[in-house]
């Protein structure tokens, strides 16, 4: 059942490998016999009547939201703003005539998020929540829900939820723009049944990963990710699920920024892990990764394939360049998951945090 762990050791594995399987049950959950995108007419209806989208989530989900804006700004078109539940009413941005407030929790119970959704409901706005939950109170509270269907995520860690929330957010973003008639040459089913591929055929060679987290963090403090456009975001999230589980000391930046304060910080032996996924910015990551290699860092670069260069550590297997983050984030999963486990940390309960944060 889904929650054993049969023979994983760790529910986080089990977790990491059932990407695959949840992005197949989601293209099944969201397509009718028609194989048009079936979703909650009144959703669509709200994705449709509302000038500006307001994403408010916390810790993987709000990285899945930075994702998601991508999706939602590039197919249907509608500016989107991502913010972290905890400080948003603090300052409460000036809002739109006709917000949509969309909560992204996998839990669908954090405090943060929730305390923000009961603010907007009393200013009268509509609220969406992206949930793995479909019972919990951020469902219940809010107008509609788009349910996950990850199926129960044990692991402190997130893992499918992050790409099943992805996943969701793509959907929902060809599907606002198929309403609005936006006309896309982009087919979301097929395009995430070839990233469900490809991340099978990456969960098969895990030792590759176990060998990385070998090579770049084994007696390391600490490790910066770095990225451009898209992958920047994703190496955020790879920082994160790395200090989560390993306690290493982690941050993802953009590499454009790395000259403006950062790379003060790297040594001989600091590790670098680059992503590099998009044509764009190709050429400008490379040179961030030449800037860190000659002060001395291990630079870990995974590429996507046709934008390969020799000496790069992980090719991943060629997806569409919107949903990139998809797969990109699976070797940033398996070394953070091992790097923790070189350091016999408890990788499914880690110290200090909770699967779900009930206080504010
Ligand atoms: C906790 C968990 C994180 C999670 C965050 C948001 O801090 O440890 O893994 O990303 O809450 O949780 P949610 O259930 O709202 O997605």
């Amino acid at each position: 059942s889904d929650i054993e762990k049969g023979t994983y050791p760790h529910f986080m594995l089990k977790e990491i490998d059932e990407q695959p399987l949840v992005l197949r049950r989601i293209i099944q959950e969201y397509q009718n016999e028609d194989n048009e995108i079936k979703l909650d007419p009144d959703v669509r209806q709200a994705m449709k009547d509302c000038d500006r989208i307001y994403i408010i989530a916390a810790g993987t989900s709000y990285h899945a939201g930075l994702i998601g804006k991508q999706f939602i700004e590039k197919f249907a078109k509608i500016p989107v703003e991502v913010h972290v539940a905890s400080e948003f009413s603090y300052n409460m941005p000036l809002l739109s005539e006709k917000p949509l407030f969309v909560y992204i929790s996998q839990s669908g119970e954090t405090a943060d998020s929730r305390a923000v959704l009961v603010q907007t409901k009393e200013l009268g706005h509509p609220a969406l929540t992206i949930t793995n939950v479909p019972g919990s109170t951020l469902s219940r509270e809010a107008d509609y829900t788009l349910h996950l269907h990850a199926g129960p995520e044990i692991a402190v860690a997130s893992t499918k939820a992050y790409t099943a929330q992805m996943a969701v957010l793509a959907i929902l973003g060809v599907d606002t723009a198929n309403a609005k008639g936006i006309d896309l040459a982009f087919d979301p089913m097929q395009e995430l049944a070839i990233v469900a591929n490809a991340m099978e055929a990456m969960a098969d060679q895990k030792e590759v990963f176990e060998d990385l987290a070998h090579e770049f963090l084994e007696t390391t403090r600490n490790c910066f990710f770095i990225g451009r456009s898209i992958d920047y975001y994703v190496g955020v999230e790879g920082a994160l699920k790395l200090k989560e589980i390993s306690y290493i000391q982690a941050e993802g930046f953009a590499g454009g920024e790395l000259k403006h304060g950062t790379i003060a910080l790297i040594e001989e032996e600091t590790p670098v892990i680059a992503l590099a996924t998009q044509a764009a910015v190709n050429d400008s990551i490379r040179g961030n990764v030449q800037e860190v290699i000659a002060r001395g860092a291990n630079a870990c670069v995974i590429s996507m394939k046709g934008l390969e260069k020799d000496g790069d550590s992980f090719v991943l297997p060629k997806v569409h360049e919107l949903l990139t983050p998809i797969v990109s984030v699976l070797p940033l999963q398996l070394i953070s998951y091992y790097a923790a486990l070189h350091r016999d940390c408890d990788v499914d309960k880690p110290r200090n945090l909770a699967k779900s944060v009930t206080v504010e």
